[in-house]
């Protein structure tokens, strides 16, 4: 199926934190800054057409030096813990990362959530 786009910075998406366009590069109207707190979130609502192993490609950026790392909660459930977000030299130099998460057919949330005080890096979109 074809790869779909959902943007932090849009509903449905909810960002705990601010959405800030300061830093440039990112995609749509701005990116995710969520607070720098443990389980500060940013949280997707996706579609998939078959119930099944997806891949979420989570498009970030991290300028500063500190560990980020976010639980990948998936319709309530930890898929993946302290899941790395390694620093990406800058905070306008945006990286993918890319995770397989288990959908249902139809709405899905996917929640990150920071696994520790520093909370997420700035997130700027998801592709399912
Ligand atoms: C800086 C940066 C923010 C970032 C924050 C952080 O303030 O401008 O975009 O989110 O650091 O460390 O999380």
């Amino acid at each position: 199926a074809a790869t779909v786009r959902y943007e932090a910075e849009s509903s449905p998406a909810v960002c705990n934190g601010t959405i800030d366009s300061n830093h440039t590069g990112y995609s749509g109207s701005g990116f995710c800054n969520s607070s720098n707190a443990a389980g500060a979130y940013n949280q997707f609502t996706v579609n998939a057409a078959a119930a099944g192993t997806a891949s979420l490609a989570i498009r970030y950026a991290h300028g500063a030096t500190d560990t980020r790392s976010a639980d990948i909660v998936v319709n309530g459930a930890t898929v993946a813990a302290a899941s790395a977000f390694p620093a990406t030299g800058g905070w306008t130099s945006w990286s993918t990362k890319t995770v397989s998460v288990p959908l249902n057919a139809g709405s899905n949330t996917i929640r990150l959530s920071a696994s520790s005080a520093a909370g997420l890096a700035n997130i700027d979109y998801v592709e399912v």
